[in-house]
């Protein structure tokens, strides 16, 4: 057995004249024979199979068939005549009505294919019935055998010989584009058949890849948790400790103990925060973390995040103020998950603006259209769903700004635009990543808009009730 792959191009060998040829210009050629020298042909393949049929009744077959004895002798010509297969030359076989026949052999690339039948057809020197036709019934009118005779088509030997060569060049060469049809076809599905074993090669390879990150990802998840939760517990007792120690119940601290004891309460509670960050975003990724709706104002939230930040913005020399319209209306959220995400933003404005500068948190009521995914029509053309009341919050400052290259990453969890050992400002780049996770949590949306040296300003559009679940 030939492997199944490499088959189809080992097809350079011929297989049949029927898988070479067209059929249909096959027949073409042997009509035009037909017409130009008004001789019936016949091709088999070398099966046996009929793949051409040109003829016309001749009135001597005719009145052959129409005697009794007559019929029985010419439908065994015709057989024997089918039963011919020529080796390399063309085999001339003699009806006993003086007519021949001439089974030409169909030669390429050394193989026999099959046969052309010409004929029949009388020889020019034949000028009258023979014997034999005279003799093949009782019946036979000489007479009427001779003039059906003499309305046979007539063909020189040589010229019925030059005939068939022509025939067989002609064949030839429908037979070269039809084997070169056929090779081409072969390679291609060869190629194809290549290109597709590549390919499933490729993608279980892939599979293979995603099965390995999953289960990586899953362990880094698992991992985090432990960790983190592991690391949680110490931490609180010295948060605790420091506090106990500064509020004085384990005796007074003279001023130098008391900043090392401050150091390490913040310096701790710092650490906690981060290992929170870690904790939510672990959560948040693995859709464990639970978002938990009530009737929320947005203003009482902003000014929460007002009253959260005060003393840095005053420290730092910042402008931190809330604009927010008396009749802005309430909406369904989760507050503490709502205070979160605008206490990363706020935090970020504060941090990466310079004193002097000025931090604005807002919230108004809009229209606005959320676009679902799951009905992208995966052409770029987003169908948006109709629109529907939201609450858009902005976080607006003077400060740093961002790049445009960078607006997009800086949502990655641990991505920083001045990432490195050298940073100037403080955190894990975690804040956004966070924030964004419970935005789209909330069914909402994160965008940016920035300029580099001139400011920055976060949007939060969150809808003010949350979509039906169907
Ligand atoms: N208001 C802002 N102005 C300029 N850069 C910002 C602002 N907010 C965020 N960034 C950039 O995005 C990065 C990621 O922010 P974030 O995820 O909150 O991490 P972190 O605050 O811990 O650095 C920041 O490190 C900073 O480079
Ligand atoms: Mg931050």
């Amino acid at each position: 057995m030939s492997d199944p792959n490499t088959a189809d191009l080992h097809h350079g060998e011929i297989a049949n004249l029927e898988d070479l040829i067209d059929r249909e210009s096959l027949r073409e050629v042997c009509r035009s024979f037909f017409d130009l020298f008004g001789l019936s042909i016949r091709v088999f393949s070398a099966r046996g199979s009929l793949l051409a049929n040109v003829h016309e009744e001749r009135s001597l077959c005719r009145y052959v068939n129409s005697l009794g004895e007559g019929r029985i002798a010419c439908a065994a010509i015709v057989e024997e005549v089918q039963g011919i297969v020529p080796e390399a030359t063309t085999v001339v076989h003699p009806c006993f009505s003086g007519a021949v026949y001439h089974v030409v052999p169909i030669i390429y690339d050394d193989r026999r294919l099959g046969r052309i039948v010409i004929g029949p057809f009388i020889p020019s020197d034949v000028k009258a019935p023979p014997e034999a036709m005279l003799q093949i019934d009782p019946k036979v009118d000489p007479g009427r055998a001779r003039a059906a005779l003499l309305e046979m088509p007539r063909v020189r030997p040589a010229t019925a010989e030059r005939i068939a060569a022509h025939l067989r060049g002609v064949l030839d060469l429908i037979l070269f584009s039809g084997h070169r049809a056929h090779l081409t076809s072969a390679m291609h599905l060869a190629t194809v058949r290549e290109n597709y074993r590549e390919l499933a090669e490729r993608n279980a390879r892939l599979q293979e890849a995603y099965d390995k990150l999953k289960e990586l990802d899953r362990l880094k998840s698992n991992f985090l948790a432990t960790v983190s939760h592991e690391l949680r517990t110490p931490l609180t007792s010295i948060i605790g400790y420091s506090e106990m120690l500064q509020t004085g119940i384990a005796g007074d601290l003279s001023e130098e103990q008391a900043g090392f004891v401050e150091t390490i309460r913040t310096k701790g509670e710092l650490l906690l925060s981060l290992i929170t960050s870690l904790l939510d975003l672990n959560k948040l990724e693995r859709g464990q973390l639970n978002i938990e709706l009530e009737m929320v104002d947005p203003r009482a939230i902003l000014a929460e995040v007002r009253e959260t930040y005060h003393p840095e913005a005053e420290r730092k020399g910042i402008r931190l103020e809330v604009y927010c319209g008396d009749d802005t209306p309430y909406m369904q959220a989760d507050p503490v998950r709502l205070r979160q995400i605008l206490i990363n933003l706020a935090g970020n404005a504060i941090k990466f603006t310079p004193s002097g500068g000025r931090v604005d948190l807002e919230a108004m009521a809009v229209e606005t259209s959320f676009h679902d995914e799951e009905l992208d029509d995966g052409f770029g053309a987003a169908l948006m769903m109709a629109p529907e009341p939201a609450i858009e919050f902005r976080v607006r400052d003077n400060g740093i700004g961002i790049a445009e290259d960078q607006a997009e990453r800086i949502f990655d969890a641990f991505y920083q635009v001045d990432g490195g050992s050298t940073r100037e400002f403080g955190g894990a780049g975690l804040g956004l990543s966070i924030a964004k996770n419970l935005v789209e949590a909330h069914h909402g949306a994160i965008h940016i808009e920035s300029e580099l040296g001139h400011g920055t300003t976060f949007i939060v559009t969150i809808p003010q009730a949350p979509p039906d679940p169907d």
